[in-house]
């Protein structure tokens, strides 16, 4: 089954799509009849509070990347739609934000109970849309679930302030006031995760909301609002259009009734929207590309660098933004390191999310694996060898081979930009500084990663490196408490933690003057 150049729709996907489902005893659409609650399965946005189709009738094929089958016709929705979607988010603005804090953190909790009880529902939908093992993604799920609860909680815990008065008769306040309506443009690699991660503390601190997920994954964005609807979170404070990339993303920036685009997703279109958003001037929250660094230094212990570097780079396939982009080893466990970590690496099972045993799914789309491809080229081109992998699977579609890359250096395409793919290149270095330089030359700041035994070199790297996430010791650093967001072009703000829910509120200083008694 060489299928070493599918198209994405055509023949070839036809014929590698029957001899998959051949191989995996799996038909077409099967999969989403296996859903518990099959009322999840939703294909119209959601408006208002109602399940609309586009207006001019339009639908996109929603496909399983594991085996090209067509899961579901969705919506496909534009500008109109949106405007409509904004002006409820605007009219239910007013009752949601006078909500009680308490009130809100009930709906919100509701949420994640039904999230939580329908856990296997959403993992399915995510690993048939996305791609990603059934298991991870059960994971995201409760990754996922965790920033509504999370944020249900701070919701409670939203404090003003009295500062104290430079003048006898005046009294000065601080309030904090959900910003208005809120636009969350998200991406297909957590199709769940990245929107709760908004959504929860847009609707804990008062704000309303339209999505626009991906439209590679919406099934799962559309089953969470279902359950949004069943929680109770009313009419119009959660909406969801989808299809029309630039059509909706175009409405949401002009919009002045729009007052903050959160979005997850490449700098290039951050930057658009950062631009787009001037004429308004909305607040933004950029959670963007990044080029993340994994440095194994000669004093680490070689099991724990390796099973944390291969969890770093390896999840989800390679296709997060925290993702190891380049793994800095120094010299003198270079070669020990490369061994055990290919080792592990020819360990992993690729396939259907839905196989059992599963580490490693397909890639979204073709555009994903060329890129792959490209960036493989130009390090083989300029030097770097082949440890293990380096060309498509065997199984077709967008499956890639998990490689391992030798003696790759920073001037390499593959370490400018992010790969987002099962590639890890292996560059070594000499020593901490050199390591620190190379880390830090790239514009990107998300996440990075040291290994080593030294608790000083610990500290001291830790603080040299111009990212806004560091582990330390572990491969895996997200979750809802901790705050979440990169420097430099990685974006603005953060995500997640007590500090998340400040990218959703405003200031109000209220001065109380004349204060005398009478
Ligand atoms: C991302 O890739 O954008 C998110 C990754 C995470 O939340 O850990």
């Amino acid at each position: 089954m060489a299928m070493h150049r599918v198209a994405l729709h055509g023949r070839h996907l036809l014929a590698s799509s029957r001899l998959l489902r051949r191989h995996m005893s799996m038909e077409p659409q099967a999969a989403v009849t296996r859903l518990k609650e099959s009322g999840l399965l939703k294909t119209q946005g959601l408006v208002g509070g109602k399940w609309i189709d586009s207006y001019d009738g339009k639908t996109i094929e929603v496909t399983n990347p594991a085996t090209g089958d067509v899961l579901a016709n969705v919506a496909c929705m534009s500008g109109q739609e949106t405007s409509d979607a904004i002006s409820s988010a605007y009219n239910s603005f007013s009752s949601w934000s006078k909500l009680t804090a308490s009130e809100r953190s009930k709906f919100l909790r509701n949420w994640y109970d039904l999230i939580i009880s329908h856990k296997e529902d959403l993992a399915l939908l995510i690993t048939l849309e996305q791609g990603k093992p059934l298991k991870e993604a059960l994971g995201e799920v409760t990754y996922g679930a965790n920033f509504i609860e999370f944020f249900a909680e701070e919701a409670k815990r939203i404090y003003g302030d009295i500062i104290p008065s430079t003048l006898a008769d005046r009294r000065l306040l601080v309030l904090k006031q959900p910003v208005g309506v809120v636009g969350a443009i998200t991406p297909w690699n957590f199709p769940l995760a990245m929107i709760t991660r908004k959504v929860g503390p847009a609707l804990a601190s008062g704000c309303t909301v339209v999505v626009k997920p991906s439209e590679y994954t919406p099934l799962t964005a559309l089953a969470a609002a279902d359950l949004a609807l069943q929680a109770g979170i009313p009419p119009g404070a959660l909406n969801v259009v989808m299809g029309n990339a630039s059509g909706i993303g175009d409405t949401l920036l002009q919009s002045s009734q729009v007052r903050k685009i959160t979005f997850t997703g490449s700098t290039a279109v951050g930057k658009k929207l950062m631009a787009g958003s001037a004429n308004t001037v909305k607040k933004l929250s950029l959670e963007l590309g990044g080029n993340a660094p994994c440095i194994v230094f000669d004093d680490a212990d070689i099991d724990v660098a390796v099973k944390g570097s291969l969890a770093a780079k390896f999840r989800n396939s390679g296709q997060t933004c925290v993702c190891a982009n380049r793994i800095l080893v120094q010299e003198g466990i270079y070669e020990k390191f490369a061994n055990a970590f290919a080792k592990a690496v020819q360990n992993m099972q690729v396939g259907n999310g839905l196989a059992e045993g599963i580490s490693q799914g397909p890639l979204i789309n073709e555009a994903a694996l060329t890129k792959v491809e490209k960036f493989i080229n130009d390090a083989t081109s300029k030097g770097a060898n082949i440890i293990l992998g380096g060309k498509r699977h065997s199984l077709g579609m967008t499956f890639y081979e998990p490689t391992v890359l030798g003696n790759v250096n920073n001037k390499m395409l593959i370490a400018r930009e992010e790969v987002f793919g099962p590639v890890a290149p292996l560059l070594p270095f000499k020593t901490e500084e050199d390591a620190i330089h190379i880390a830090n030359d790239t514009n990107a700041g998300l996440a990075a990663y040291i290994f080593t035994t030294s608790i000083p070199r610990s500290w001291r790297v830790s603080e040299a490196l111009e990212y806004g996430l560091v582990g330390v010791n572990e491969g895996l650093i997200s979750t809802e408490v901790a705050p979440f967001g990169g420097v430099k072009q990685s974006g603005l703000g953060r995500e997640g933690s007590k500090y998340g829910i400040d990218e959703f509120l405003e200031l109000k200083y209220v001065c109380m003057g004349n204060m005398k008694e009478a």
